[in-house]
């Protein structure tokens, strides 16, 4: 049974009102079915909401934000939200466009305004990586939250400290508007304890989507304490190493259903405490060359005709970093000169946040990468993809969480870059 505390009390009881009173059962419902005794308080500046689309068909939703707005149940935190789901700048055709905006993102505006009210940061507020020091909602270690964003959660727990459950939709709002959460799972030292050891002894640097998703397979839903990738990291969390996990734990939330991580001599559990972190009987997982390729070939191709041309290419998923968008704009020109190419072959989009774009038009590099034709842009792909016409059309990736999610075929970055500057030559 859940012990509650006075004021917790006070809420159930109703003195808070009757929608605050059904937010706090809910939370109770949703605790107790994971064994969490106690609600504790969400310690972070800022949340983060999942749900960034006003899809037609979430009618419940908006009469449940509805009934938020009106009781005055709004969130004491000011919040970002996930990726906006359309963006002219990315190729489309009038079918396309269409479909999105007669049958899919028809209530986008409404559900903006809905957003607004409940304490939507104002500025640059859409993108799955808010915790980049650009758009600032970056959570301090040992902060409790109250977010449901997978690829966000995972990156919090681990490379930040943070502790937050992998929660859903709207329990991510509820918990910001009451100021509380249910304590169990990775709240929890215990919940965050590694139930398994991954041993890296690859030849070279592991592609990043490609080792998250080896370790999401494995290890499902447990917590993994990686050994040997400090080798390729460093020891010390800067740009390159933030973005490698990024990406790596967005496949790992998304091939399984990983929640953290710990990194050997990297991120802050693992070099504070260690081996420590290592729970009595954890398995081992080995992962070496022949296991990554075993993992790559594993993957089906889901276009109809496999030979076809990709039509499209969508990087940044989760959103690029700044450092990422500069180390591409490289790779990019370099490819197209040796290919003897001026502008890429396949139409390509990178997705970044809003606020890193803006750092990133600053710099040189924004005319250069424009110069070859890439485009920028701040869209979720996944949410362009899950337009039918679109799942219909070859499009790659080198995001293992879109590939897992829609049609798209992944490629290692190195396939993607021969694809988009020589044309798979
Ligand atoms: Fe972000 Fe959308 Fe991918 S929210 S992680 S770009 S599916």
């Amino acid at each position: 049974m859940m012990q509650l505390t006075e004021q917790q009390q006070h809420i159930l009881n109703g003195g808070e009102g009757e929608t605050l009173k059904k937010v706090l059962q809910t939370l109770i419902r949703y605790g107790e079915v994971f064994g969490a005794t106690k609600m504790v308080p969400v310690t972070s500046q800022y949340n983060h909401l999942v749900t960034s689309f006003g899809l037609k068909a979430l009618g419940p939703v908006y009469e449940l934000m509805e009934q938020l707005i009106e009781a005055g149940a709004v969130s004491g935190q000011q919040f970002t939200a996930d990726p906006r789901p359309v963006d002219k700048n990315v190729p489309s055709n009038f079918l396309l466009d269409f479909i999105f905006n007669n049958f899919m993102y028809t209530r986008q505006e409404f559900y903006e305004g809905q957003l607004n009210k409940l304490g939507l940061m104002e500025k640059d507020a859409f993108s799955c990586t808010c915790y980049m020091d650009e758009v600032g909602n970056k959570p301090q270690k040992g902060d409790i939250l109250s977010w449901s964003e997978s690829s966000a959660v995972v990156y919090a727990n681990s490379v930040l400290g943070a502790r937050c459950n992998r929660n859903s939709g709207i329990i991510d709002l509820m918990g910001s508007v009451l100021g509380y959460v249910p304590y169990f799972g990775l709240l929890t030292d215990e919940g965050r304890k590694a139930t398994w050891i991954i041993d890296i002894q690859t030849t070279k640097k592991p592609e990043a989507q490609l080792l998250g998703s080896a370790i999401g397979m494995k290890v499902m839903e447990d917590v993994p304490f990686i050994r040997g990738l400090d080798k390729w990291l460093g020891t010390e969390l800067d740009d390159a190493a933030c973005t490698f996990l990024k990406d790596m734990g967005a496949a790992t939330a998304s091939n399984g259903a990983v929640g953290l991580y710990h990194v050997e001599n990297l991120t802050p559990e693992a070099k504070e405490q260690g081996e420590s972190l290592i729970a009595e009987g954890a398995k081992v997982y080995v992962i070496d060359d022949a296991e990554l390729q075993r993992v790559y070939d594993s993957y089906p191709i889901m276009w109809k005709n496999k030979e076809a041309k990709p039509k499209l290419c969508f990087m940044g998923c989760p959103h690029m970093s700044l450092e990422q968008l500069k180390s591409w704009t490289d790779k990019v020109e370099a490819g197209l000169k040796e290919a003897g190419n001026s502008k890429v072959v396949v139409p390509t989009v990178f997705t970044a946040a809003p606020a890193v774009l803006k750092e990133f038009e600053k710099t040189p590099y924004a005319k250069r990468l424009r110069k070859t034709g890439v485009i920028t842009s701040y869209i979720c792909p996944l949410m362009y993809m899950n337009n039918p016409l679109a799942g219909k059309m070859p499009v790659i990736t080198s995001s293992n969480k879109l590939r897992t999610y829609t049609t798209a075929r992944y490629y290692t970055d190195d396939e993607i870059l021969i694809e988009i500057t020589k044309g798979g030559k």
